[in-house]
């Protein structure tokens, strides 16, 4: 466990604990205020992130920022983004369960020293794995559930929403109840 976010990040940049690091350009350990309230999950790197070594940075990803600077959130302001792995899978296939595993310690030690209020997990497999392993998306996103304290809640992931624009609306309105949650519970952004 480390007690300092640098630290953490240096470490994780080093890892080898499971195969992704082989195929690796970059660890992409985060992006954002690392004293933010509110925290952003993905999924994994896509070959962008690999190459560029930050979250979200192709279209999906100006596709997030359009939604969160609708909200008044900005990854450089008041935000932090992550991914359930910091390594690119070849070929952006779903990440296997032992990737996971051997990745979480990274993300639950971050969160661990953020101690976001809020956390929202974009897309099915980090909403999966940090809500609950039968979270539907469909179902279920713009709900918010309280885990030990922390406020939890799931969206559409933007490839998702690339590749079906009628789940824009959807999208819209989670973010809607995302910022009147943050005004609710006087959360500085
Ligand atoms: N998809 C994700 O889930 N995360 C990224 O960083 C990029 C694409």
């Amino acid at each position: 466990m480390f007690t300092d976010i640098s630290e953490l990040k240096q470490a994780c940049t080093a890892c080898a604990k499971c195969e992704l690091c082989q195929t690796r350009h970059n660890v992409v350990f985060g992006v954002g205020k690392e004293d933010a309230e509110i925290l952003f999950v993905g999924e994994a790197p896509g070959e962008n992130e690999d190459l560029q070594g930050e979250p979200f940075v192709g279209r999906g990803g100006q596709l997030l920022d359009l939604y969160l600077n609708g909200i008044g959130l900005d990854r450089k302001e008041n935000i932090y983004i992550a991914n359930m792995l910091k390594c690119r899978p070849p070929h952006n296939r779903d990440p296997k369960p032992e990737e996971m595993d051997a990745c979480l310690p990274w993300l639950r030690n971050l969160v661990y020293l953020m101690r976001p209020k809020i956390i929202v997990c974009v897309g099915r497999i980090s909403a999966q794995r940090l809500i609950s392993p039968d979270f539907k998306v469909t179902k279920e996103h713009g709900m918010f559930f309280d885990k030990n304290g922390t406020l939890m809640m799931g969206t559409y992931h933007p490839a998702a929403l690339l590749r079906n624009p009628n789940l824009k609306g959807a999208c819209l309105e989670d973010f809607l109840k995302l910022q009147d949650k943050i005004r609710e519970m006087g959360i500085e952004v």
